[in-house]
C-alpha cells in the first residue's frame, strides 16, 4: 500500500476520530456519511479508499442477480471484498424474487455486512424488465419480495428506494412501512422520483418528513455535492445517516472537511489530492486486471479530483492525451504539486451544473 504521508495520515486520524458512530438497526457505522453505490465506480479500490478518506460505510455498484446466478466470471468478481473493508453492503438488482433470493444468498457467502436491494435504478433497459425503480410502482408484491430474499439471509437486508415513481406517486413512507414489516434494516432514500432521473433538484423536505413515521433508520441521500452542505444537512436533519455520491467524485476529501467547522475548508491542499491518486493507483493496480481498464479508471477519476482548481479544464485536455500510465501520472503530479505551490487553494465547483447526470439510482 502507498502509505499517506504523516502529516497527511495524521490530519485524517485526527478528523476521523469526531465521527460519531451510528447505529443503523444492527449494524453500527463508523460514522453518519455514507458512500452511494455508483456503477463502474464504487469498486473495490475505490470503496476502500472512500473508507480510508472517512467513509462510514459504503456499498457497491449494482450488480445483476441473474449475472450472479449465471455465475458470470466478470460478475462474480464484482463480489470480491477486501479483508479491510468494513460495514460494506453489496447491492444486487432484478425482479424476480426467487432469482434475487439466490444471488443474495451467494453474495452472502462474499462476506458483506448487509446486502442492499436496488429500487431507484431508473435506467430503462432494468425498469422495462420489472427490477431498479419499476419495483416502487406496485406495491403488493413487495411484501413477499423482501419475506424471501430475507429468509435466505442471516445478515441484514437493506434497500435504496427513490421518492416515488413520478410526483403524482411520491409512496416512499408506504415502502418504508412496507419494508419495516419485513424486517429490512434500513431504508436509503434519493430524493428524486424515476420520472425525474436525475433533473432538477433532492427533494428533501419531502424526505426528512419520513422520519416522523418511519420504524426503520433512513438514509437521505441527493446532491450533498460539498462539505459545506453536508455539515449544513447533518446539523439539522431528522435523518439517521446521509448518502453521498457525486460530491465523492469531485471531493475524496468530502466525509472528512463535511465533519470541521467551515472556517477550517479547504483543510486538504493539492499536494494531498496527488496522494490520494497515488494511493487510488496502487489499489487499482492490486486489484484490476487489465492495464487498459486501470488507464481508463484512473484518468476518469483524476479529471473529476482536479474539477474547480485552478487550470482544470487545460489539464484535462493534457490528461485525456496521457495513453501511457507513467505519463497520466507525470502530469498529474506535476498538475497538483505546482497548484500546491500557490499556496491554499478552494475548489470552485459550479454545483447547479450538472455533473454525472444519469446513473443506475
Ligand atoms: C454514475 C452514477 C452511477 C450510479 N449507480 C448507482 C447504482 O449502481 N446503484 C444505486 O442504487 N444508485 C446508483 N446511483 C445513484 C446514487 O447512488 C445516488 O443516489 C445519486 O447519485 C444521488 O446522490 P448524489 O447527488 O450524492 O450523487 C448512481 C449515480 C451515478 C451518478
Amino acid at each position: 500500500m502507498t502509505e499517506f504521508s504523516p502529516v497527511l495520515q495524521s490530519k485524517i486520524d485526527a478528523i476521523s476520530i469526531k465521527g460519531k458512530p451510528t447505529q443503523m438497526g444492527a449494524l453500527r457505522f463508523q460514522n453518519p456519511l455514507i458512500l452511494a453505490p455508483m456503477s463502474a465506480i464504487c469498486n473495490l479500490p475505490f470503496r476502500l479508499l472512500m473508507q480510508e478518506l472517512g467513509a462510514g460505510a459504503t456499498v457497491s455498484e449494482l450488480i445483476s442477480c441473474h449475472g450472479i446466478n449465471y455465475g458470470n466470471e466478470k460478475t462474480l468478481k464484482m463480489l470480491k471484498l477486501h479483508p479491510r473493508e468494513k460495514n460494506i453492503g453489496l447491492q444486487i438488482f432484478g425482479e424476480d424474487t426467487q432469482a434475487m433470493a439466490r444471488a443474495a444468498a451467494t453474495c452472502q457467502e462474499y462476506g458483506p455486512d448487509f446486502i442492499d436491494i436496488n429500487m431507484g435504478c431508473p435506467v430503462r433497459k432494468v425498469v422495462t424488465k420489472g427490477g431498479g425503480s419499476a419495483l416502487l410502482k406496485d406495491t403488493s408484491k413487495l411484501s413477499s419480495f423482501f419475506k424471501n430474499i430475507r429468509k435466505e439471509l442471516s445478515i441484514p437486508l437493506t434497500i435504496k428506494i427513490r421518492t416515488g415513481w413520478d410526483e403524482e406517486q411520491l409512496n416512499a413512507r408506504e415502502i418504508i412501512n412496507i419494508a419495516a414489516g419485513e424486517g429490512i434494516e434500513f431504508v436509503a432514500i434519493h430524493g428524486r422520483t424515476r420520472t425525474q432521473q436525475y433533473k432538477g433538484k433532492a427533494n428533501w423536505q419531502y424526505l426528512e418528513s419520513l422520519s416522523d413515521t418511519s420504524k426503520l433508520p433512513l438514509i437521505g441521500n441527493g446532491d450533498l455535492n460539498t462539505p459545506e452542505k453536508v455539515r449544513e444537512r447533518l446539523a439539522s436533519t431528522t435523518m439517521d445517516a446521509l448518502m453521498i455520491g457525486r460530491g465523492a467524485l469531485r471531493n475524496p476529501f468530502i466525509f472528512l472537511e463535511s465533519q470541521l467547522a467551515p472556517s477550517i475548508f479547504p483543510h486538504f491542499s493539492p499536494a494531498d489530492y496527488w496522494q490520494v491518486i497515488e494511493r487510488y493507483y496502487t489499489y487499482l493496480s492490486e486489484f484490476t486486471e487489465r492495464e487498459r481498464t486501470i488507464l481508463v479508471q484512473l484518468r476518469k477519476h483524476i479529471v473529476w479530483m482536479a474539477s474547480g482548481f485552478e487550470g482544470a479544464a487545460t489539464f484535462r485536455n493534457l490528461i485525456f492525451q496521457t495513453t501511457a500510465i507513467s505519463d497520466t501520472l507525470e502530469v498529474t503530479r506535476d498538475y497538483f504539486l505546482k497548484l500546491d505551490q500557490l499556496g491554499p487553494v478552494s475548489k470552485q465547483l459550479d454545483c447547479e451544473k450538472s455533473f454525472m447526470a444519469g446513473g443506475h439510482g
